[in-house]
């Protein structure tokens, strides 16, 4: 296994996989470090659905696009969940809040949920697997995605994984500086664009020059470009139809 340090630092997303399946091992790791992910009150607010059947991964693609979630070896949809809940209260009797129905709700379940994937990505990483996060299984038809994989009310898609043995190593893609993340004690006040600007043309450069296909894609315009498509999403009423539906 890599050293946290190893697979942290040298962690970059991978979208071409061997036909191989990931070690038995590895996937008994990423559950139970999926497991013990923290979340918000202990209410372990989410749930994983993993697909590893060939052909509800090609149905899956066939709504999501993202061809890694055909050709990885499997791809974990990581869900808002406050069906578990639910479920319980009403056995109990006691009365379900309609916290699910407020903007902190969602911010809890989408929390939880980001989390547990992340820490399948270090544990998936620490044995060299490839994953690459796909948040078009979010976007691009939540609710075809949750009929295929019989989400019930009360949970939403928030982020696919494809996990596989990797295919490719592409460069490492240049981050923002430290001095543009990390704010000592308080925002920093002083001009960020100077800082900006060096980074969008580190981003430029490496578009440019790096192994494998090259761009001539900047950072701004890029990531704007994205904001832009972004508009088109309409996750709202998708989350309605899911049970959340008269967020505050
Ligand atoms: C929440 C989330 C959603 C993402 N969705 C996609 C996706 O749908 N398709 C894709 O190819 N990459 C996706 N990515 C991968 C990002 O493009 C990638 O992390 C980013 O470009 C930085 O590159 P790196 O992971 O190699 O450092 C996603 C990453 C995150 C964290």
């Amino acid at each position: 296994m890599k050293s946290i340090k190893e697979t942290l630092f040298g962690r970059r997303s991978i979208r071409r996989y061997e036909r191989e399946c990931i070690p038995a091992e590895a996937l008994d790791t990423i559950y139970e470090a999926i497991r013990n992910t923290p979340t918000s009150y202990n209410g372990q607010q989410f749930s994983v659905i993993d697909v590893s059947d060939q052909a509800i991964k090609e149905q899956l693609y066939e709504i999501v696009g993202q061809k890694q979630i055909k050709t990885c070896s499997h791809f974990l949809l990581f869900c808002a969940d406050f069906n578990k809940i639910a479920t319980i209260a009403e056995a109990k009797g006691i009365n379900m809040s309609e916290f699910t129905k407020t903007l902190d709700g969602i911010i809890v379940g989408t929390v939880d949920a980001a989390l547990a994937m992340m820490s399948a990505v270090v544990a998936a990483e620490s044995f060299g697997l490839g994953t690459c996060c796909i948040g078009y299984a979010r976007t691009a038809a939540p609710e075809a995605v949750s009929i295929l994989l019989n989400l019930p009310k009360y949970t939403y898609p928030v982020c696919g994984l494809a996990i596989g043995v990797p295919r490719e190593m592409p460069d490492l893609k240049p981050k923002q500086p430290l001095s543009l993340i990390i704010h000592q004690n308080r925002y920093r006040d002083d001009d960020l664009l100077p800082d900006l600007t060096a980074y969008d043309e580190e981003i430029t450069r490496f578009n440019a020059t790096r192994s494998g296909s090259k761009t001539d894609n900047d950072w701004a315009s890029h990531i704007v470009d994205y904001y832009h498509q972004a508009m088109s999403y309409r996750l709202l009423e998708a989350l309605r139809q899911r049970g959340f539906d008269a967020i505050e």
